[in-house]
């Protein structure tokens, strides 16, 4: 892991975990995996499509990503550049939940998602 990922992860984690109504970060982490490892398998077919569960985990995710920017204390680049990535992923979140009612349109719009996930991970890592 680079230096600068480290201080961004410790910046975003600390900042949240410091702000009294913040969240914890892991746990969260820990619920979006699992959640969105439902999501591909009813995207991608696996398991049958389910709209309102769909509904709820993009809902839940939406409002986790909130609570998280606003536990994000300071403004230097690196609380910046994490406010910005937790609202992105919001964004994107919130325009899959629009195409819900159809599979093919969900699915599209959850790579997005799923790219942020990995894009913020991919600056926090390696
Ligand atoms: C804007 C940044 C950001 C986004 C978006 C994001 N994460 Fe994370 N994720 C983090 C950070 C920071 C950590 C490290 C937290 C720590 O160890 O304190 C992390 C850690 C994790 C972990 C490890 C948790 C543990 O037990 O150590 C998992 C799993 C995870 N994320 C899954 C996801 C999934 C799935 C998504 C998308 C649905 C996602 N994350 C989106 C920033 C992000």
């Amino acid at each position: 892991m680079k230096p600068s990922a480290i201080l961004f992860a410790a910046a975003v984690f600390a900042a949240a975990a410091s702000a009294v109504a913040a969240p914890r970060l892991r746990p969260i982490m820990r619920d979006w995996k699992a959640q969105a490892g439902q999501a591909e398998r009813m995207l991608t077919g696996a398991v049958p499509y389910d709209e309102p569960a769909l509904r709820r985990i993009l809902t839940g995710m939406i409002g986790d990503a909130r609570d998280v920017e606003a536990g994000i204390s300071g403004s230097g680049a690196q609380a910046l550049d994490a406010k910005n990535r937790f609202s992105r992923f919001e964004a994107d979140a919130a325009a899959t939940l629009q195409t819900a009612a159809a599979p093919g349109g969900a699915s599209a719009r959850f790579q997005r998602v799923a790219g942020d996930c990995r894009s913020c991970h991919d600056a926090l890592r390696n």
